[in-house]
């Protein structure tokens, strides 16, 4: 899939209050500075629309954004970041899981992780979270210049193995690197495959 535009819309902490067209959406969910807003400047090929940060906690607000004028990338706030306030991240947590409950658009949540990392607990409590509500989810390795090819695999596969001592499939998976590029076709390509199928089902006739 080419992306031809990417337009902000709108930022908000309420899920009321995020756009009512009925538009498929994703949204890139993970701990703060995992790359949830570099991917999003990846995938569109733009440099600022979701604003990234060495620092965590960047993003605080669950932003919208139009592709193609066809669907929606979402970036939210990252979880599990122990130096924001009590305070706030208890409101991120309320917005953030009214969303992923509440959202009738979500098609699909990408759970980022950070490639070099075990499975944190926290990534794991999200995906069983998200499994106990029926919310389909991939996960997405991040920042995979920072790791040679054997490495990648290696980690991948401990992964693998962690999450199976808990889950019957893996999940859907991608590995990627804002820095490089990587797993952009892929993670297009998957979308744009899934937008179709949503079209074809709207398009078809029960009677069929
Ligand atoms: P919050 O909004 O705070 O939750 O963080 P985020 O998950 O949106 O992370 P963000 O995209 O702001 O990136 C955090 C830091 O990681 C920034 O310094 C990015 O430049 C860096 N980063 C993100 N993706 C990659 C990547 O693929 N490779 C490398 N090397 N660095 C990356
Ligand atoms: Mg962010």
């Amino acid at each position: 899939m080419q992306i031809k535009t990417a337009e902000f819309v709108v930022s908000n902490q309420e899920v009321a209050k995020c756009p009512t067209n009925k538009l498929p959406e994703y949204a890139f969910i993970g701990r703060s500075n995992v790359g949830k807003s570099s991917l999003i400047n990846m995938l569109t090929n733009q440099k600022n629309l979701a604003k990234t940060s060495g620092r965590p906690g960047k993003t605080q607000l669950i932003n919208h954004f139009l592709i193609n004028k066809e669907w929606f990338l979402v970036d939210l706030p990252g979880y599990g970041y122990a130096r924001v306030s009590k305070a706030a991240k208890k409101t991120f947590q309320k917005f953030i899981t009214a969303y992923f409950s509440e959202r009738k658009q979500l098609v699909s949540a990408f759970v980022l992780v950070d490639i070099r990392h075990a499975p944190q607990t926290v990534d794991l409590a999200f995906m069983q979270w998200l499994g106990e509500h029926g919310i389909p989810f991939s996960i997405i390795f991040t920042k995979a210049d920072k790791l040679r090819p054997k490495a990648i695999e290696d980690h991948i596969d401990k992964y693998k193995s962690i999450l199976l001592e808990t889950w019957e499939e893996f999940p859907n998976y991608f590995v990627t690197s804002s820095a490089n590029y990587t797993g952009k076709d892929a993670l297009l390509n998957y979308i744009d495959t899934i937008n179709k199928d949503l079209i074809a089902s709207a398009n078809k006739s029960p009677l069929q």
